[in-house]
């Protein structure tokens, strides 16, 4: 008889922003812009920006900890870290391992995931194995982004879309028919051009021309990304009901990529969700890429708006191009 695999769900959650924060009127000072442009474009008021000496692994960190302490458990307990982010300390050693240390997870391997905005995701769904087979009983898995650090503050297409902060998750084994009940992941490397951090790479090294052509800045084709992310968003939701044999009908909340108000929105109406089952924070920190996701789950549980039973969709989606969808049951 094939042995019954250990079900895998979210025990606890955290999340940390820094405390300074940029809003729509501080980047009129700074770019040519507006409040009302980027609020009715984007439906973003305000975004954190991280101190000069804090990096991805200390915002990554402070996430990583009051996920442990909500989950009760000590940090020799895990056993696997997994750290998404675009914007590591450095290439190596991983963020990951710099976490590892600073929670004295001595226990735990550690590496870090690269899938741009839909990292967090993809990360669940990778940490989820290790529990389901039985190799891992603990792991932590951590969204943590400075981003601010590679928008160009002269560009204005993209300097006030994004934000700083982190979110973790720690996944453990759970009753049956509870936590990740269903999971998605997709890619479609034929739009790998549309967002990009050109520079800086084994590509194109960084140098004083790489410098001053600002190859190590995002960059993106805002418009085809729009239209890619409402596409999966529908894609993903239906792939992870499907699976689970439920309708939209049966979602509690909806957690989303918190990029643009306007992509949630037009595709909550794609999938005829009403907006109340859905966690908007994009207003208060723009979009974190691997940490929003996270972000606002935290946000959701400790504001009380999940309990035990809940059906909640946890959906990505960013450069790559990449897309992924977990289906929770909350335990
Ligand atoms: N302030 C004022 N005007 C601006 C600004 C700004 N900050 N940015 C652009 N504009 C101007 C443009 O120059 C353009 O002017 P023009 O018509 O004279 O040329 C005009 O506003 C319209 O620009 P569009 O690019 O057509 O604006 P659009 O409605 O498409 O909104 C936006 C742009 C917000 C970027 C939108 O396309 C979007 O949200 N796309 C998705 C982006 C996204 O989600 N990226 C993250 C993906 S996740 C990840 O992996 C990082």
């Amino acid at each position: 008889m094939a042995s019954q695999l250990i079900q895998a769900g979210i025990i606890g959650v955290g999340s940390y922003v820094p405390n300074k924060v940029l809003t729509n009127n501080d980047l009129e000072k700074i770019v040519n812009t507006s409040d009302e442009w980027i609020t009715s474009r984007t439906g973003i008021k305000e975004r954190r920006v991280a101190e000069p000496e804090q990096a991805a692994s200390d915002l990554a960190f402070e996430a990583g900890r009051k996920a442990l302490e909500h989950a009760g458990l000590p940090p020799e307990e895990i056993g696997l870290i997994i750290v998404a982010t675009s914007t590591p300390d450095m290439f190596f050693p991983s963020t990951a391992c710099l976490v590892q240390e600073k929670l004295k997870c001595v226990n735990a391997s550690a590496f870090d995931l690269s899938a741009a905005c839909t990292g967090f995701i993809y990360a669940l769904n990778v940490g989820k194995q290790f529990i389901n087979t039985g190799a891992e009983k603990y792991v932590l898995v951590i969204g943590a982004e400075v981003l601010t650090r590679i928008v160009n503050w002269q560009d204005r297409t993209t300097c006030v879309l994004f934000g700083d902060g982190a979110g973790a998750a720690v996944l453990g084994p759970v009753p049956q028919g509870r936590g990740i009940i269903s999971s998605y992941m997709a890619a479609e490397g034929a739009g790998a051009s549309l967002l990009t951090l050109p520079g800086c790479g084994s590509r194109i090294p960084l140098t004083p021309q790489s410098v001053e052509q600002g190859l190590h800045f995002i960059s993106m084709k805002g418009k085809e990304v729009y239209k890619f992310a409402v596409r999966v968003m529908e894609e993903g939701t239906q792939r992870v009901l499907q699976q689970a044999g439920m309708k939209v009908e049966d979602l509690d909340m909806y957690i989303p990529h918190q990029a643009n108000i306007r992509i949630i929105e037009h595709a909550a109406k794609k999938i005829k969700l009403p907006m109340e089952k859905v966690l908007v924070n994009v207003d208060r920190y723009g979009n974190t890429s691997a940490a929003s996701v996270p972000l606002a789950l935290d946000e959701a549980v400790k504001q009380g708006k999940i309990k035990s039973g809940d059906n909640v969709l946890l959906i990505g989606f960013g450069a790559g191009l990449t897309c992924a969808a977990v289906l929770v049951r909350w335990a």
